[in-house]
């Protein structure tokens, strides 16, 4: 069963990737950043971003974890294993690549320890942010929509592990 309305359809999504790819290739023209994939979340976003662009990249991933089912626990776990990327962090332009920017936590989290490694420059680009002010301030460089404050699965978003390989991005309503 296919649940949730769909708040973006694969279509839209696959322009606005567009979009974002060509801005970010514009900001980086020259340069060799460091494109860090926050999974599982960003997933897609990320693989689809990579080929809307033309630009030499290095690509790298973190996997972090901060909801239980529908709620932001206020707890990120897998921080500890950025510190093995440090040599390829140090002194480099790192682009974060997210699924959804929400309460902030896990981006300004993940900017900190960054910052640690001794990245020379750190940017965001989140497919998805929550209108809703968030806890903790963070700016995403690059936003692909802004959404409402709603629960939504797809496109590597889940729910407890599951919806993540939906071609949409879909609001879950009554999701427990
Ligand atoms: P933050 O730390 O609260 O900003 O949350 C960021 C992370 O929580 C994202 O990378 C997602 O993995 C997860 N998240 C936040 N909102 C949603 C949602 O609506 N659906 C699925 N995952 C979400
Ligand atoms: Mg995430």
């Amino acid at each position: 069963m296919t649940p949730g309305r769909i708040l973006l359809t694969q279509a839209q999504i696959r322009a606005r990737v567009r979009q974002l790819g060509k801005s970010i290739t514009r900001h980086y023209r020259g340069q060799r950043p460091v494109f860090l994939g926050v999974m599982n979340g960003a997933l897609f976003f990320l693989a689809d971003l990579l080929r809307a662009m033309d630009l030499e990249t290095e690509i790298s991933c973190v996997q972090l974890t901060s909801y239980a089912g529908t709620q932001s626990t206020g707890q990120l776990a897998g921080l500890a294993d950025l510190d093995a990327l440090g040599e390829s962090i140090a002194g480099r332009h790192v682009l974060i690549v997210d699924d959804i920017l929400d309460t902030g936590r896990t981006l300004s989290a993940l900017t900190a320890r960054l910052k640690k490694l001794g990245a020379a420059d750190i940017k965001i680009c989140v497919l998805l942010e929550k209108r809703r002010q968030h806890e903790i301030p963070v700016k995403a460089d690059w936003t692909g929509f802004k959404i409402a404050d709603e629960f939504v699965v797809g496109y590597g978003l889940d729910f407890k592990g599951r919806y993540r390989g939906l071609k949409q991005v879909r609001v879950l309503e009554n999701a427990v």
